[in-house]
């Protein structure tokens, strides 16, 4: 691999994880593995400027929002922290801040502080009164959850003794470790599914749609952070400013301390990482900040963190077990993956039966077999892996381990693809796959139909009632309200949520489709660019390089998927069962009159920016690539047009269009022949 090759991977495996973590609740790898990826990439841009990209993800803090809830545009950006991973690294991270200030490391003073595994708040107090809270989202734009935050209960309505003005308090929202397990004993007695841990279970609680479900959520508030909006309150320290939090009535971290100099600081790091398992919540690390804001002043920041601060973490932790068995699962691309059915153990709080094995290759490097003691780790809270096997002298083991040749669901064979350390079962009506492409589509990032989950869709596909995501769309209660475990009243709610589904925007439905490298955050581009589902179906492979953030990879990827005969039908259905298959805001009520049609603009049309004239384009169905091709429908000349296209339009006779005509090009779908 090229080291640009290297970083567009990087930078598009770190996009899929930051949307499993930010929008799905559901982190999918650990949090070391994540921290390293995205320390390589950032290593290799600082090593080859020529691959810097100002859209890529290491400048960026999380993850957009997804569009449940109204934008907020934070005043002041919320940043991130950089990381540093034993003493020593946080020695440095010292030693470097002083010399930047020209002092020495023991003369500073650090605040040491838990970092609480939960999600970040903003919280705007205008004179005193709650006036807005907003998740931090992409760290620019966040999630207004004004209405959720007022029903947590130690988060003040009003500030006592108030300051008059705006005051923004940040901080984190989590559950309590008691509190989490007693939501999960309550889950369970209602039948309900248990949260996976208390993360995932406070970030689900605060963006729900409904605040009466917040509401009966035991979520706590911690402030870490007062951002003067106004400028009319002074401060000398942070320390001070946490002070102040607590006089207004917010809970603040009771294990923070004050500590002069580096080498104490460290020492009470230390003590956070052997005692983290005895405070009242789950912490992931440790945050050092300098207390000094006039020094803060000096340090500054980064684009995606400042620089006097950084955030200890811990290092995964790890447990010994037996492994029983090793199978393999199939998910919905038809990924084969490798895993380890273990002796129950309880590891980072949580007890665990099964853990993944990642690949083939992992499986032989790591050459575990069952039978073998086995190293297990779970960082965060994220799907426990096995590390490696413990060698037991004496003890005989089983023979190797050796991948399946055949689908374990379907009994086809299972195809491992040159260059990929993934293998895949490619029949395309394998029943697994069906499964978890269906349960996909109806998830909550998706149709959200609720519902549908795991047990439903495989009901009705041994029913035979569905056999594709169309089928859902023609299911009627008489068919549903026959089966077991269904009423009337289930039935029809079910059929209810469906149709709800079909006015889901076409970003949606676009991540319900599954495509593949296709997740929220590249179905936005491609539904805010294109509009109608019409438009990016006949998009040719060009114009979707060119958007933002689309990188060749997906583009590649989504050209193919509306190539596939079955794909074309499967949208043809949803058309018929009336399927929205747009996307609402700004230009959706313009008429697709260039659907599918490629103009290419050269030169400046009076009353558009270059951007604006390609906007105006995709608004209405059409692209506009920066080359002539033989696709290309015409070539609309303004003033200065680069010769190049030119010449290339004429030698490939394709017409060209004076600006005048532009707008009619625009209103009718055609241009006009100026000799007609
Ligand atoms: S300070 C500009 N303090 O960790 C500094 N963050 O990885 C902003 N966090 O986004 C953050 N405990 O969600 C700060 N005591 C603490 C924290 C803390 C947890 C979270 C916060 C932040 C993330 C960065």
């Amino acid at each position: 691999m090229t080291p640009q090759e290297r970083v567009a991977w990087l930078r598009d495996e770190i996009a899929r994880h930051n949307e499993a973590y930010f929008i799905h609740d559901a982190p999918s790898i650990p949090d070391a593995d994540y921290d390293a990826m995205t320390r390589e990439l950032r290593a290799l841009e600082a090593e080859f400027p020529e691959l810097r990209d100002e859209n890529s993800v290491s400048t960026k803090v999380g993850a957009p929002s997804t569009n449940l809830f109204k934008p907020v545009v934070h005043q002041e950006t919320m940043l991130s922290l950089d990381n540093v991973f034993d003493a020593d690294e946080l020695r440095q991270w010292s030693t470097r801040v002083a010399k930047s200030i020209q002092r020495d490391p023991e003369s500073l003073r650090f605040a040491v502080e838990p970092k609480i595994d939960g999600l970040a708040l903003s919280i705007v107090y205008v004179d005193g009164s709650m006036f807005q809270a907003a998740t931090r989202g992409d760290g620019r734009v966040g999630e207004d959850v004004t209405a959720n935050v007022r029903t947590i209960r130690n988060v003040p309505r009003t500030l006592s003794g108030g300051p008059r003005g705006r005051e923004e308090v940040r901080g984190e929202v989590f559950l309590a470790r008691d509190d989490f397990l007693e939501m999960n004993r309550q889950q369970i007695a209602l039948g309900a599914k248990e949260f996976a841990n208390p993360r995932n279970a406070a970030a689900g609680s605060l963006r729900q749609k409904d605040p009466a479900v917040t509401a009966k959520r035991p979520l706590s508030f911690l402030a870490y952070q007062l951002v003067d909006l106004d400028g009319a309150l002074s401060f000398t320290y942070y320390s001070e400013t946490i002070r102040q939090l607590g006089d207004w009535g917010f809970l603040t971290a009771s294990e923070s301390r004050l500590e002069e100099g580096a080498e104490a600081m460290i020492h009470r790091t230390d003590w956070f990482q052997e005692h983290r398992h005895d405070l009242r919540y789950d912490i992931d690390g440790v945050v050092i900040k300098v207390d000094d804001l006039a020094q803060r002043a000096l340090l500054g920041f980064t684009s995606r963190a400042p620089r006097w601060a950084t955030a200890r973490k811990f290092p995964p932790e790890e447990r010994t077990t037996r492994l029983l068995a090793i199978e393999v699962s199939i998910g919905r691309t038809g990924r084969a993956t490798p895993y380890a059915v273990l002796e129950p153990v309880v590891v980072a709080g949580s007890t665990v039966s099964m853990a993944t094995l990642h690949n083939q290759d992992q499986v032989v490097a790591k050459d575990v077999r069952p039978g073998d003691l086995v190293i297990v780790r779970k960082a965060g809270d994220v799907i426990p892996e096995v590390v490696a096997a413990v060698r037991e002298p004496g003890k005989r083991r089983a023979r190797k381990w050796t991948f399946p040749t055949s689908c374990p669901e379907c009994g086809q064979p299972l195809v491992r693809r040159d260059s990929e350390s993934d293998t895949y079962c490619v029949n395309p009506t394998c029943p697994a796959q069906l499964l978890e492409q269906i349960v996909h589509f109806a998830s909550r990032g998706a149709l959200d139909i609720e519902g549908l989950g795991e047990q439903r869709v495989a009901q009705l596909l041994s029913e035979g009632l569905i056999g594709d995501v169309a089928d859902l769309f023609t299911l009627r209660v008489d068919d549903l309200a026959a089966l077991e475990g269904f009423g009337e009243l289930s039935a029809t709610s079910l059929v209810r949520e469906i149709a709800n589904a079909t006015s889901m925007p076409l970003s949606r439905l676009l991540v319900g489709l599954g495509i593949r490298h296709v997740g929220p955050v590249a179905a936005r581009e491609l539904a805010t660019r294109f509009h109608h589902l019409a438009a990016l179906a006949a998009a040719p492979l060009e114009a979707l390089e060119a958007l933002d953030g689309i990188g060749p990879v997906i583009a590649q990827s989504v050209y193919q998927y509306f190539r596939e005969e079955d794909n074309r039908e499967r949208i043809a259905r949803f058309s018929a069962a009336g399927l929205s298959l747009d996307e609402p805001g700004g230009a959706t009520s313009l008429e697709a009159t260039l659907a599918g049609k490629v103009v290419v603009v050269t030169g400046s049309i009076e009353g558009y920016s270059r951007d604006d004239a390609e906007a105006a384009i995709l608004a209405r169905g059409g692209t506009s690539p920066g080359s002539v091709s033989k696709k290309t429908y015409c070539v609309v000349v303004g003033e200065a047009p680069g010769a190049a296209k030119l010449a290339k339009a004429r030698e490939l006779g394709i017409p060209v269009v004076g600006a005048s005509e532009f707008e009619t090009l625009l209103a009718t779908g055609v241009w006009k022949d100026p000799l007609a």
